[in-house]
């Protein structure tokens, strides 16, 4: 029987010097776990295993075998990053499956919600077991749980994460991260040198932009969302709005609007600009986002991404709206 509970004694990791000498305790624990035994982890770029990584990459070294899917639905240079990062900075044992021709195939006409989230959910089980079969000796797999994941406290993480991990693959679980609240992963994370856009960024869907084009999936539509996305991202951190605002997105729904390009009507997709703050993801309020950058944001949308004619700005705190638009 697993213990599950924080220890009441723990101090709350807030200072660099506690960070520290919780890394150097981890790192004898998983040391004493694991032995000379190889380790397998999901390695998805999110704070939670990327924190995971680094611990186990400090302990354990190349027995620590990482593998990231990419599914076609991360952000514009997620997966960059994380090959950045992980094999050529700190000199892991990364595994990078491209899946991403299954997943959109798999994906292709589905348009329900939770249909969605459900391919993606056991495609991702699928491709993961298939690599953990081609590795030899695994005896453990490591996983990134937060103590938040423990408590199940509210829908952020009832439906995180993609689907969770092959039931059907025997292995001893080790969880270096299991009594932590999101804070204190983070000051860990940035005690272990990951970069601060890794350790600070916002939360982001297992399912990914996948939940963002709404309705059927379609590579072009798919584009479109990651590339405002992108534009998106890049404003607010040159308004200094990073690390400030909880969540902000592109949405772009399943319709075309006309609208009229270099003098000739075109009928094209609108994109949805949502940027929201929260406590606890249960209700969430708009963040006041200038007008001057809205109008920035728009203009570089609108001229920058192919098949888009108009931005909107999504202006609903939840409730009624909930943060994601599927
Ligand atoms: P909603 O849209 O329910 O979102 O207001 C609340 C928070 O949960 C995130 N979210 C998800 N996270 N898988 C996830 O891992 C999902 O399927 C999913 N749906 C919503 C959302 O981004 C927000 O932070």
């Amino acid at each position: 029987m697993q213990n599950n509970k924080r220890p009441e004694t723990m101090e709350r990791i807030t200072t660099p010097a506690l960070a520290q000498a919780f890394i150097a305790e981890q790192i004898a624990a998983i040391k004493a776990q694991v032995g000379d035994k190889k380790v397998l982890l999901a390695l998805s770029g999110g704070v939670d295993s990327s924190v995971v990584a680094a611990l186990l990459i400090r302990a354990i070294g190349k027995n620590l075998v990482c593998v990231h899917v990419n599914h076609g639905l991360l952000r514009k240079g997620e997966p960059e990053q994380v090959i950045q990062v992980f094999r050529h900075e700190m000199d892991a044992n990364l595994i990078y499956v491209d899946a991403v021709d299954r997943f959109l195939d798999k994906l292709a006409g589905v348009a329900e919600p939770e249909q969605k989230r459900k391919i993606i959910g056991a495609e991702f089980i699928r491709v993961f077991e298939e690599e953990a079969h081609k590795q030899e000796g695994i005896q453990f797999l490591a996983q990134g749980t937060i103590y938040p994941d423990i408590l199940e406290s509210g829908p952020v993480k009832a439906h995180h994460n993609v689907g969770g991990l092959p039931e059907d693959l025997q292995f001893e679980l080790v969880e270096p991260l299991k009594f932590l609240f999101k804070d204190e992963v983070r000051v860990v994370g940035h005690e272990l040198g990951l970069p601060d856009n890794m350790v600070y960024r916002q939360p982001f869907p297992g399912p990914g932009l996948g939940v963002r084009c709404v309705g059927a999936i379609t590579r072009d539509r798919l584009e479109a969302v990651r590339e405002s996305d992108a534009i998106l991202r890049e404003e607010f951190a040159k308004a200094g709005l990073e690390g400030k605002v909880w969540q902000y997105f592109t949405i772009v729904p399943d319709f075309k609007t006309v609208g009229v390009k270099n003098n000739v009507r075109c009928f094209e997709w609108p994109v949805v600009l949502r940027a929201v703050n929260t406590r606890d993801a249960m209700t969430a309020t708009v963040e006041d986002v200038p007008f001057a950058l809205l109008q920035k944001i728009t203009a570089r949308i609108t001229a920058e991404v192919p098949g888009v004619n108009r931005v909107l700005f999504d202006l609903t705190p939840k409730p009624t709206g909930t943060i994601e638009w599927e």
